[in-house]
């Protein structure tokens, strides 16, 4: 990173936690900017950003087993503050002295989910919000806890299953929290974690998304020098979000690629083309494919084939543009934090592969170009705030996410043009209906399906033996779990009354009712 550009910042160690990411958020909410490094980079990324303050995450891991992460010991010898949070007090106070005990030995197991803590003594981190006598719900999930805590320390709040909830060191400006303050079941905690980075850690709390810009910029141009990039446009928010910030950090050595593979939604490539060439003047490439995908997708039904055969074909297309453009040294793509925590979690990410997910993942080995990924910080909805920045319309930064294989996984069984003809047009009848009822922002993603199966049906007093339409729409705020969004009956059948008079080859429309898990969003 560009000296010049680093903002203050706050490093968060990670253990492990699945919620590690919920802090960086939280931290980010409160005007400070922050990064993750797991422990094992810790002391790199220390005197990378120099950090105005540090919180320790959680873990899966146990304090008192041999081999369990330590926090690099540089970062209590640096004199500033620091959070441990759950793992992060336990580990923080066995490095200092004191004693962790695993829940079996003690005997009295853990504690997890909704607990109560009683404020004993006043402590920095509770500032303008809770006084002491005072009882406050929290979120807890922990088996060992601290028996004794390190020297310097005190109890500032005790809870029945955790007698040092709380602990702080008050000259050192070293505090201890049992409890998960990153997730919403604590409601306060969003408030303690602002209360860390303004009272203790001393920032103002004015990180805005164009410093971000700035900063990003400046990484970019160091990391890429004169070298050439290559971006390839997906349709969605990401990846145009991420070409149009490399593109105001490069200019011309930037090229995009719009692989238009014949399975997008109405009008989404005239939309893509328009806002690059037409609002961005930036150079893009667009390839008009669907013809090499339909014929490679002929007789396949099996997903995860779909899938992979997409992939593969996505990535010839890719290789032969960029050596069109004589080579590239930088491949762009518009990866997000949870796609990342995935990879450098402690836990390993993921074990099962569930489906294959689609991306330009294969090229940069291939190729051998290094990645640019300047999104990795940023979640889904800072990704939107930072588009915004750039620019770019609402209507295109506020859209659904839309997957790399497009609709080819909402044609259960052979993908055919006539079928992602008749989707496409059941899906714009759907997506119309919920912009006209106001609902577009209020679901994460919502769309059609066409089922393998035809049913009978009746219209103008004669027999239809047409296809089925699926409906989708689900609430989420990462797309790892989610909610069946909750349309009211007379929504969904003026929807479905359109669908079966207005495109021919559905008579029959359906609502999906399963959340994730058990369903995945996409239904392959
Ligand atoms: P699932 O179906 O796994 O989807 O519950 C979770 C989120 O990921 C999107 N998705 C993809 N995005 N390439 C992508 O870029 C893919 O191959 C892909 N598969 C699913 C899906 O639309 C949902 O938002």
């Amino acid at each position: 990173m560009d000296q010049a550009h680093l903002p203050d910042s706050i490093l968060i160690v990670d253990f492990g936690s699945q919620v590690t990411q919920l802090i960086a958020r939280r931290v980010r909410e409160a005007g400070v900017y922050s990064e993750i490094a797991p422990y094992t980079m810790a002391e790199e990324a220390f005197a990378r950003m120099k950090p105005k303050g540090v919180i320790l995450s959680g873990s899966p891991a146990s304090v008192p087993d041999e081999g369990s992460p330590r926090a690099p010991a540089a970062l209590f010898e640096a004199g500033i503050p620091i959070l441990g949070i759950c793992y992060g007090q336990q580990v923080m106070t066995q490095q200092l002295g004191g004693e962790v005990r695993p829940g079996h030995e003690t005997g009295e197991g853990g504690e997890f989910g909704r607990a109560y803590l009683t404020v004993t003594e006043p402590c920095a981190l509770f500032d303008g919000l809770w006084e002491v006598g005072e009882r406050h719900q929290v979120w807890m999930s922990h088996g060992d806890k601290v028996t004794q805590f390190a020297p310097g320390f005190d109890i500032v709040a005790t809870s029945d299953g955790a007698p040092v909830a709380v602990i702080a060191d008050e000259a050192r400006r070293f505090y201890g929290i049992q409890f998960h303050p990153e997730v919403v079941h604590t409601p306060d905690g969003a408030k303690l974690i602002a209360n860390f980075t303004r009272h203790v850690c001393g920032l103002a709390g004015d990180w805005t998304m164009a410093e971000f810009r700035a900063t990003k910029i400046a990484e970019i141009r160091a990391q890429v020098g004169d070298g050439k990039v290559i971006c390839g446009l997906s349709g969605g928010v990401d990846s145009a979000v991420a070409a149009v910030l490399i593109h105001e950090a490069i200019g011309e050595q930037l090229t995009c690629v719009f692989v238009d593979h014949g399975l997008m939604r109405q009008g989404e490539a005239e939309q893509v083309v328009s806002l690059f060439k037409g609002s961005y003047n930036i150079p893009l490439v667009h390839r008009d494919v669907e013809e090499l995908f339909l014929s490679g997708l002929a007789g396949v039904t099996d997903p995860e084939a779909k899938r992979k055969l997409i992939g593969k074909t996505f990535i010839d297309v890719f290789e032969e543009e960029a050596k069109a453009i004589g080579g590239a040294d930088f491949l762009a793509q518009g990866t997000l934090y949870p796609d990342v925590i995935e990879s450098v979690s402690f836990t390993g990410g993921p074990s099962v592969t569930i489906k294959s997910h689609h991306n330009v993942g294969g090229l940069p080995e291939r190729m051998n170009m290094q990645l640019v990924e300047p999104l990795r910080e940023l979640f889904k909805d800072e990704v939107r705030e930072l588009g915004r920045e750039l620019g770019l319309p609402e209507a295109f930064v506020g859209r659904h996410p839309f997957p790399g294989p497009g609709l080819a996984i909402r044609i259960p069984g052979e993908v055919t043009k006539e079928r992602c003809d008749i989707l496409r047009k059941a899906d714009a009848i759907y997506l119309e209906e919920i912009r006209n009822a106001g609902l577009y922002d209020a679901i994460w993603q919502a769309f059609a399906v066409l089922l393998p199966v035809k049913t009978v049906g009746v219209m103008g007093d004669a027999r239809t033996y047409d296809n089925v339409c699926g409906l989708r729409a689900v609430t989420s705020t990462d797309g790892m779990t989610a909610d069946v969004y909750p349309f009211d009956a007379g929504f969904l059948t003026n929807v479905a009354t359109r669908i079966v008079n207005e495109v021919r080859g559905i008579n029959r429309v359906v609502y999906d009712y399963t959340s994730k898990p058990p369903g995945t969003i996409e239904w392959e």
